[in-house]
Parts: C-alpha cells; structure tokens; sequence
C-alpha cells in the first residue's frame, strides 16, 4: 500500500482534449505523479448525460486516454481505466443520491448551463452528474483532485455529501476532498471569445486548440485569434479590461511555465503580431510531441484497451473495501 496521499481526477470523452484541459488539468496530473498515488479516468458514464454517438464514444473514450498517456501520465505508477469498468462508481453514487439534497443541486451552475432553456428536457442524468463526481472520488477514499477551476463547486459537493454520511451514518468514512487548482491557466478561455470558456462543446472548432491539432492549424488559430487594437500593456494591471489579451498572455504563460508578469514583461508594448508568433511557436513546440504520441498510440486500439482493462483491475481492488465500509454503514447486506 502506497502511504501517499491519493488523487482522484478525470475528463470526459466528450471530444477531443484541448489546450484548457491540458494547461489546466492534465499537464498537473503528470506533475502530481511524483507525490501522490494517482487514479486518472475516463468519464465515460459523465459523458452520457447528454446524448452520444456509440461508436464516437468509444473512440474518444480511446483518445482520451491516450492523450493522458501521451502527456506524460505513466499507467504503470498511476491508474488509468474507464469509468464504466468499474462499477463502484455507478454503485456509489447510487448511494449519493439518497445522501445529497434537492437544494444542493440546485445551485450547481454547471447544470444550469449545461440544461440550458429547455430544463425539462435535460437527462435526470445530467442532474445528478455531480453525485457521480463526489462517487468517483470518494470511492477511492481520494483527498485531492486536480481540476480547472469550473469544477471546483462540483468538489465543494462532494465535500458536503462525504460530511453529510458521515455524520448521518455516524462513521469516519470519507476524507473531504480539496481541489487542486494550478493558478495560472485555470480557467482557458475561448479564442473567439475572452469572456467565455474554452469548451468541447463551442461550436467552432477555431475557438480551442485541440490536442489533435496540426501545426499549421494551430497556427491558422491563433493567428485568427481575436484580439484588440491596443499593443500589449507593460504592467499585468493593464491587462484588465482586456479579455482577450488577458487570455493570450495567460495561455502563453501556461506553456512557458511563466508568471503572466514575466510574460507582460518580454513583451511589454509589442503588438499583437509579433506575440502572436511566438505564441505559435511555443504552442507548437509543447503540443506537436503530445500530438505525435496520441497518434501512435491511437493506431494501436489494443495497447490502450489493454491499459484501461488494467487500470480497471486496479481500481476495483481499491474501491471494494470503501463499498464494503459503506454497504455495512448503510446497513445494506452484501456479500
Ligand atoms: P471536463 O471533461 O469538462 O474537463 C476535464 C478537466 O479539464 C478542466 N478544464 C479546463 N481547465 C482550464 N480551462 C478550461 N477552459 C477548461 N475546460 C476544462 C476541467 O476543470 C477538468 O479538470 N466533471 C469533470 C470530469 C470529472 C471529474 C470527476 C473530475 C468526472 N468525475 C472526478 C475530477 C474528479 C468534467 O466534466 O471535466
């Protein structure tokens, strides 16, 4: 048994991986190896709260485990494995939605977001998608989760519902979790648009850089980036007010591993052509390696199944003590 503390983390096979979930969760996770007992996952059973192609949820489910792989995660230390094998997860929160209350999910923003208008029509699924979360961690008895920060009012959830069994079971089950959020590049923001995410789901393909982008589609993006008129400030203070420019600054302090104030320093008064470049330059030389493993891995779909098969054993080992802990909290025979 490792005496490290244990991660719990995952992405959702949703589409591609892009540049906000590689500078804001991925790119930690590797770094995090060192320290801690790692468990990374595809969320297959997340993704399915709102509607997927079969068979382009198996591929992706592939991809993005492979873009875990090819950033540096090492399934050999860590765990790495879909969700849907292991199934604690779909147990648990079972359990999770008979502890969280109406009220709590309520004020999840993610769902009013994801939801939309039409409420109505949106999956029970998509609803209780945060049980789910806190069960991915908890069923690993997990304390810290690196993640961007539009999931940190998902960990406050599941906080809330460890605290809550609990104290309503009367044990000392569950640790509550903390978000590990990496200051710069938390939050990524689209290239279209500086005040809105950079998401999977926008649309246009020109507002993210995916991870299976080309250089000279990378290129092609940002150069098409939007920007203002304005050269770049000399201080970070006169970033403010400047979405986009704030955005471009922070995803090349992201890449260079910079202080967003060392970035505006380099570049202090130069317009936006000149960054831009090097931004191009920089994006380039981080992900073309990354997007060069994902495709030799890709092309060889029996290498990452067999991965995620192995990374499932694992975790089923790990997580059946904490179901049986449970089981026997709540009361619930089992064997
Ligand atoms: P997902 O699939 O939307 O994103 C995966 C990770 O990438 C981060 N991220 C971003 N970071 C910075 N800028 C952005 N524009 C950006 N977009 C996404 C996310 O914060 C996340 O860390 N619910 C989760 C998946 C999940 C999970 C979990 C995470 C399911 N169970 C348990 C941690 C622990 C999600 O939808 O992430």
């Amino acid at each position: 048994m490792s005496t490290k503390p244990r991660i719990f983390s995952g992405a959702q096979p949703t589409g591609n991986l892009h540049l906000g979930n590689y500078l804001g969760a991925v790119r930690n996770w590797v770094r995090l190896q060192a320290d801690y007992e790692c468990i990374y996952c595809v969320v297959d059973l997340h993704a399915i709260t709102v509607a997927q192609d079969p068979a382009e949820l198996s591929r992706a489910t592939r991809e993005v485990a492979a873009a875990y792989l090819a950033a540096g995660v090492d399934a050999t230390t860590s765990i790495v494995f879909n969700q849907a094998r292991v199934a604690a997860h779909a147990e648990l929160a079972w359990i999770f939605n008979c502890v969280a209350r109406l009220g709590w999910l309520n004020r999840m923003t993610q769902f009013k977001e994801k939801a939309g208008k039409n409420r109505e029509n949106a999956s029970t699924g998509l609803y209780v998608y945060p049980n789910l979360m806190a069960a991915d961690i908890l069923a690993y008895r997990a304390t810290h989760v690196p993640v961007g920060e539009d999931q940190k009012q998902h960990i406050e959830l599941a906080r809330d519902i460890a605290q809550k069994f609990n104290k309503d079971f009367g044990v000392d089950l569950f640790p509550l979790p903390e978000p590990v959020i990496q200051a710069e590049a938390a939050r990524v923001m689209s290239l279209r648009d500086g005040t809105k995410k950079m998401s999977k789901s926008d649309p246009s393909d020109m507002s993210r850089i995916n991870l299976t982008d080309s250089p000279d589609l990378i290129a092609q993006k940002i150069r098409r980036a939007t920007t203002d008129p304005l050269p770049l400030p000399d201080t970070v203070e006169g970033l403010s007010g400047r979405a986009e420019a704030t955005n471009l600054v922070t995803i090349y302090a992201g890449l260079a591993d910079q202080e967003v104030a060392d970035v505006v320093a380099k570049f202090a008064g130069a317009n936006f052509s000149t960054f831009k470049e090097a931004l191009t330059q920089l994006a380039i030389d981080t992900l073309a390696p990354i997007t060069g493993e994902m495709r030799r891995l890709t092309a060889d779909p029996g290498y990452i199944d067999g991965v995620l098969r192995d990374g499932a054993a694992r975790a089923r080992a790990l997580a059946a003590p904490v179901l049986a802990d449970v089981h026997k909290a709540v009361g619930l025979l089992t064997d």
